[in-house]
């Protein structure tokens, strides 16, 4: 697995819809340069990048694209997930190893990665070879420094919990676990071009933490979904990651997704907070969201719990 730098559409796939995100990405760019122009010096060289396609973007390795679209589809074939995992010796190790540890052993080795994949069954098993896919992608991005495993965990913690959410919202049952993992792949994008943008500036300045702060929120929207339209992702998907945390504009589908990942992204957010003690202690913003998408206190106290306990199994695992 690597992270190179592309150009985006570099896979050939989702051009024009990449095209139409690296333009919301601009105008989020620009509003911020207008509500604070003192963030132009850092601003201006982003929108140059985006429009000359010059932005460092993370990328899958052949075999870790392939997982992720098999693993995004609603019926998923071991035999061929089996396949795909086994073109990459790496990842066919690693997958056959988290079948042989303590959490799933049974009274035998495991032979081969099929057996390894039938053994976790196939939630788990769809769920822990995209997790140990995306791992070192996410991980391993540039710039990210102390912030990559915060952001990490902030994205395994908001996929357990979105899994949950979307299992009644249709058709994105089986999706919530992925979106919630890639939520906020355009913070990616941002971290590398910060990492690069001493060299540009004549007195090798770098932004402040909340200049950067800012920039995320103004831009990471748009430059995941930017990511994601490049890597092939279905528009729907695409959209609720641009809309997840402003929902305006955003409609059908994508909007009961982008629902979804913002419920599971603060969700996230209150268990790094310490979550609250009991149902009945749950916030307010939080109990609104929920009930956008039809959960209760009880209810959302139960996928944070379930969140937790995930992430913990995941961790040992992946
Ligand atoms: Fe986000
Ligand atoms: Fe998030």
């Amino acid at each position: 697995m690597s992270v190179d730098a592309v150009e985006i559409g570099d896979e050939g796939i989702g051009d024009q819809a990449a095209g139409e995100y690296a333009d919301a990405a601009i105008a989020g760019a620009r509003a911020l340069i207008e509500a604070d122009p003192a963030q132009e010096r850092w601003l201006t060289p982003l929108v140059r990048a985006i429009k000359r396609k010059r932005l460092r973007l993370p990328s899958l390795s052949p075999t870790t694209h392939r997982v992720v679209r098999l693993i995004e589809q609603a019926e998923v074939d071991l035999d061929e997930l089996a396949q795909a995992v086994n073109g990459d010796p790496v990842l066919a190790t690693r997958i056959m190893g988290v079948a042989n540890s303590s959490y799933f052993r049974g009274a035998t080795e495991v032979p081969n990665v099929r057996e390894a994949l039938m053994r976790m069954g196939v939630r788990e098993a769809r769920t822990l070879v995209v997790v140990v896919a995306l791992r070192s992608t996410l991980l391993r991005s540039p710039g990210l420094g102390e912030r990559a495993q915060a952001l990490w965990r902030h994205s395994l913690l908001s996929a357990s919990a979105t899994q949950e959410i979307t299992q009644e919202i249709p058709p994105w049952e089986t999706t919530g676990f992925l979106a919630g993992l890639l939520h906020d792949l355009g913070q990616l994008v941002v971290f590398a071009f910060v990492a690069e943008l001493p060299a540009w500036q004549d007195d090798g300045a770098s932004p402040s933490d909340s200049a950067v702060d800012a920039m995320l929120e103004a831009t990471h929207p748009a430059l995941g979904a930017m990511v994601l339209a490049s890597w092939g992702f279905p528009a729907a998907f695409c959209d609720a990651v641009l809309g997840h945390h402003d929902m305006e504009g955003i409609t059908g589908d994508a909007e009961h997704l982008a629902h979804a990942v913002d419920l599971g992204h603060t969700i996230a957010n209150r268990i790094a907070e310490g979550f609250a003690e009991s149902a009945d202690e749950i916030d307010a913003e939080l109990l609104e969201k929920g009930e956008r998408v039809g959960l209760d206190a009880p209810r959302l106290f139960d996928i944070a719990e379930e969140a937790e306990a995930n992430l913990e199994a995941l961790s040992k695992l992946a």
